[in-house]
């Protein structure tokens, strides 16, 4: 789908549907919508006075023009109360509305910057957040479905601004709208696509195209890389399976001078059966997903390497299938990070922690100046906060603080978990420096704890997504099936940091 802002009189446009707007209680549309009646000869104003258009939120109305305008259709959505409607709810409607338009006869959208007319919104924030609404809301994984006979496919959307002098800042806000949806979107396809299709080397194979295509630098460690590096915690986890790891770094350089700002590390667990703790069979086919989290690292590189903040960043994917084969690593086991702390392995099912461990000591041996990870880490973040945030957990809050900025500007919840000395004990072995579970409740914080040494004093942040990586259905902008929560945010957080 194409996505462009464009100056003109919505009421005069060419397209298949005109998108306009009500507010609820308003019975005198103004603006674009007041425009958009006054042409159909006050059409809108008698729906309001019939009752049949209130502008209650979730509200469409498709309206026929009779050929009183050049567009054949208008639809007006329902925005709300005033007082309640924000740049999440102008996302959120374009996703909406693009949904309710794949029907027969529509390709192409005129829209309007739902929010700057009387709600009196950032016009810039809304032309991003309807751009950004309607890519997102327009996702679908169709990739390994028959076509369909009618493919209902909107080809173009165009936001109709009035003003000339608003356009030049509209358009710049849409395109971020745009990369940052695209960004999300290749996550949403990764993370959607069956592991027998998504291996690690395929996963590799994904990450040095978008390489290309940016124009990033970019180094895949092998097995003997790793080996030679005493990434032991990592390799530990593809003991049991025929595909071979990688390690995939992407860097981009925004700035003059030597540097890491910022390094992404992502779990990429292609699929995690659990290992010899496997897994029950119900639902285990969502763990195709487990490697959302490399994912998201990788598809946020490539947004930043488009949008060029003056930052230097770069993402590292640690990517295995954790496998139950006969060279599996056992309950018991004790491995060595390439830091050289040792680990026993008391539960092969908690494996994104240990390969998430390697990951961080690499962007500690790249002395990158702060650390975000992003991972699938633990089931019992859905116990602790459902599928409606994400939990963060992290060693500065100066850095958190920046991190939940980057997500509430993408319409993300997040909750900070504590991080209490008082925690520390949890994941306590008798046999190595620590191990991979706690038998003492608090699974999240435990994931995090973990984590924690291999840091050191690093700055770091810990995005645990597994309460909302997958949906099982859509909610705004967010897709059924892979949500690609938190790409937007680590692109937010790159911008903010190269401002
Ligand atoms: N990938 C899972 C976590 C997960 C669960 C993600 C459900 C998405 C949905 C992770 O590797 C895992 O298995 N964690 C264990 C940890 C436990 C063994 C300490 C868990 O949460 O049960
Ligand atoms: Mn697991
Ligand atoms: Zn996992």
């Amino acid at each position: 789908m194409q996505f462009e802002v464009v100056a003109g009189d919505v009421a005069r446009v060419q397209a298949d549907v005109v998108v306009v707007n009500l507010f609820e209680g308003v019975t005198a549309p103004g603006g674009a919508t007041g425009a958009v009646d006054a042409a159909l000869d006050g059409a809108i104003g008698k729906l309001i006075a019939l009752g049949d258009i209130r502008g209650k939120t979730g509200e469409f109305t498709l309206v026929h023009t009779f050929g009183k305008i050049p567009a054949a259709r208008v639809l007006v959505a329902g925005l709300g109360k005033a007082a309640d409607f924000d740049v999440d709810a102008v996302r959120n409607l374009s996703a909406n509305t693009i949904r309710f338009l794949r029907r027969p006869g529509i390709k192409t959208v005129a829209t309007i910057a739902h929010g700057a007319g009387i709600a009196g919104l950032d016009a810039q924030a809304c032309a991003q957040a309807v751009a950004e609404g309607t890519i997102l809301g327009a996702y679908r994984f169709l990739k390994h479905k028959a076509p369909e006979k009618d493919a209902l496919e909107i080809e173009r959307v165009q936001l109709v601004e009035r003003s000339n002098e608003r356009v030049t800042a509209m358009t710049e806000a849409g395109r971020r709208g745009v990369v940052l949806a695209e960004a999300t979107n290749l996550t949403r396809d990764l993370a959607n696509e069956p592991a027998n299709h998504l291996t690690p080397a395929i996963l590799a194979e994904r990450a040095l195209e978008l390489a290309r295509a940016n124009g990033l630098e970019s180094e895949v460690l092998e097995r003997a890389d790793m080996e030679r590096k005493g990434m032991g915690a990592l390799l530990s986890v593809a003991n049991g399976s025929h595909q071979p790891p990688k390690l995939v770094r992407l860097t981009y350089r925004g700035r003059s001078g030597e540097g890491l700002d910022l390094a992404l590390v992502g779990k990429g667990i292609t699929f995690d059966t659990g290992g010899i703790s496997i897994k029950p069979a119900a639902n285990m086919e969502a763990m195709k997903a487990d490697m959302t989290g490399a994912a998201s690292v990788l598809a946020a590189l490539g947004a930043i390497a488009q949008l060029a903040p003056k930052v230097n960043v770069t993402a590292i994917a640690c990517c295995t299938e954790n496998m139950p084969g006969g060279g599996a690593t056992k309950p018991g086991d004790v491995v060595r990070a390439m830091n050289g702390r040792t680990i026993e392995v008391i539960n092969t099912d908690a494996e994104g922690r240990l390969v998430l461990a390697d990951g961080l000591c690499y962007a500690k041996e790249l002395k990158a100046a702060s650390i975000v990870d992003v991972a699938t880490l633990t089931g019992a973040v859905t116990h602790a906060l459902g599928d409606v945030c994400y939990a963060i957990m992290t060693n500065n809050d100066g850095l958190a603080a920046r991190v939940e900025a980057a997500a509430a500007a993408a319409g993300e919840r997040t909750w900070r978990l504590p991080m209490w000395k008082d925690y520390d004990d949890i994941i306590k072995s008798d046999v190595a420096d620590q191990m991979n579970t706690t038998k003492r409740g608090a699974g999240t914080i435990a994931g995090g704890k973990f984590l924690e040494p291999f840091v050191g004093d690093t700055p770091w942040v810990h995005l645990d997504i597994a309460g909302v990586d997958v949906m099982p259905a859509e909610r705004g902008w967010v897709a059924k099936g892979a949500s690609g929560y938190s790409v937007r945010a680590l692109v937010n957080l790159a911008l903010a940091m190269g401002a």
